[in-house]
């Protein structure tokens, strides 16, 4: 008996929890290199991509009108609850598992599977959503200067080619990056964030001078309704300041650094999309935004030719740096669960050259290419918003959870006005939930049976925190 205690006593609830202490000393054996700015850069870099350059313009002409801009504010105000939210658990517990490790503290295990394995699937399918996107704006770069990449190989087998070559490569040359190591990473995604930054830049101030009001005429062409669906696509517009949350072990000062890496990042971004999209319906109609570029075609339609094509480039730069950094966050939190023995912990070992899991970069990798190469992903790409609100939903509810379990815990970040925040911020994670096709949610529903699976078959009985006493 006593010696089974010694070697820590295998816990047999199905809510196993352990002790937050545990998170928060992870010591994976990754390199400390980011400060406060490097995070906000990697938020920004996160999160302004697609969901700006391409979305707002078939959100505008098929949901919302010129409302979409109230579409982002709806969005944006239940992404800042979730971000107060991230950003005191972040503080307080840390660890690079993000969501997964402040489920662990506060629900337990199987809660925690269960959202490690949702973010896994977020991050996946967005990377290689995100990477089909790229190749679009890639390809048309190419063919500008003469080059022209076969239809072939633009496109998977289900819409009548081969493979997307182009989606492959991306995911290729940024995994090669990660592995490389944080530091490159961090440096080459602060150049390109600077470029989509020029870009956004270039495009408001040329904007601002080919105002028409008229198109302002019918504002809510689709009603409410519209604003609220509208939101709940445009979300995918502010994922990826929860990626900021995965460098709790790569920060200095974590504590502080992540809170404003989180929040700053969130701020600046939902400002530009509410000038962006605004200007965007004021200087043509809304209807005639349903095209794979709008913002450049935009400014094309206006004549001002120089200016998208300067946005074309900062389009290319910015979803190159959503890939970048989702791909990174999806990698950390593998990387945790593989420490922790729920994954196999061969994908648990960190390079000792590169500091960075080498590993776990090259299976993410494959996984990515393969979605990225070979599926038509634009319906897909919505399981990515449901799985990100799902996680949100529950990092909220941890936040609840863990004032009550445990209020002794030390938390340089609080997010304000009592419990009022991180209820809201679940609430409108549903209700932006409820809004989305019921095709989404039964593809959900697969995904996260067959996670229940998994754990059942594998991770529940390989945990090696569940060795740990209680
Ligand atoms: N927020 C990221 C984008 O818009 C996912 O591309």
């Amino acid at each position: 008996m006593s010696e089974e205690v010694g070697k820590g006593r295998r816990s047999s609830s199905l809510w196993r929890r352990k002790p937050i202490a545990l998170f928060a000393a992870r010591n994976s054996g990754l390199a400390q290199a980011l400060g406060t700015t490097d995070l906000v850069l990697l938020g920004i870099g996160a999160i302004v991509g697609a969901g700006i350059f391409v979305l707002t313009g078939v959100a505008a002409a098929t949901l919302a009108g010129p409302a979409v801009v109230l579409s982002f504010v709806v969005a944006a105000v239940a992404c800042a609850f979730a971000a107060l939210s991230y950003a005191e658990l972040a503080a307080a517990i840390g660890g690079s598992g993000s969501a997964y490790g402040y489920a662990y503290a506060g629900f337990g295990e199987i809660i925690a599977w269960m959202i490690g394995w949702d973010l896994i699937l977020e991050y996946t399918v967005a990377v290689a959503a995100v990477s089909v996107g790229w190749s679009g704006y890639a390809r048309d770069a190419l063919a500008a200067v003469g080059i022209e990449v076969p239809q072939a190989l633009m496109h998977g087998p289900a819409e009548g080619g081969l493979f997307n070559l182009l989606a492959v490569l991306i995911v290729v040359v940024l995994g090669g990056l990660l592995a490389i190591g944080i530091r490159a990473s961090a440096r080459f995604n602060a150049a390109i964030v600077f470029v989509k930054l020029v870009a956004i830049a270039v495009f408001i101030g040329t904007a601002l001078g080919h105002i028409e009001l008229t198109n302002w005429r019918t504002f809510m062409p689709f009603g409410m309704q519209g604003v609220v669906s509208g939101a709940a696509v445009v979300f995918f517009a502010f994922i990826g300041f929860d990626a900021v949350s995965t460098t709790a072990e790569e920060a200095r000062d974590p504590q502080h650094s992540l809170p404003r890496g989180i929040i700053g990042s969130l701020l600046i971004c939902t400002v530009l999309y509410v000038i962006v999209s605004a200007l965007l319906t004021m200087i043509v109609p809304y209807t005639t935004l349903n095209v794979a570029s709008p913002v450049s075609a935009a400014l094309l339609a206006r004549g001002v030719n120089w200016a998208a094509s300067v946005v074309a480039a900062g389009a290319i730069a910015g979803l190159t740096s959503v890939i970048l950094v989702l791909y990174y966050g999806q990698t950390r939190i593998f990387l945790a669960m593989s420490q922790d023995g729920l994954l196999p912990p061969v994908f648990g070992e960190v390079n000792p050259r590169t500091r960075t899991p080498v590993k776990i970069v090259l299976l993410c990798g494959v996984a990515m290419a393969a979605f990225a190469g070979l599926m038509p992903l634009g319906e897909i790409a919505k399981l990515v918003n449901i799985g990100t609100l799902a996680a949100f939903t529950l990092v909220c509810g941890g936040v609840v959870v863990l004032r009550l379990r445990h209020p002794e815990l030390h938390r340089p970040f609080r997010a304000p006005f009592g419990a009022l925040v991180p209820v809201l911020g679940a609430a409108a994670c549903v209700y932006l939930m409820l809004n989305l096709p019921l095709v989404t949610w039964l593809r959900f529903v697969v995904w996260m049976l067959a996670g229940f699976a998994v754990y059942f078959g594998y991770a529940r009985r390989h945990s090696l925190l569940a060795e740990l006493p209680d």
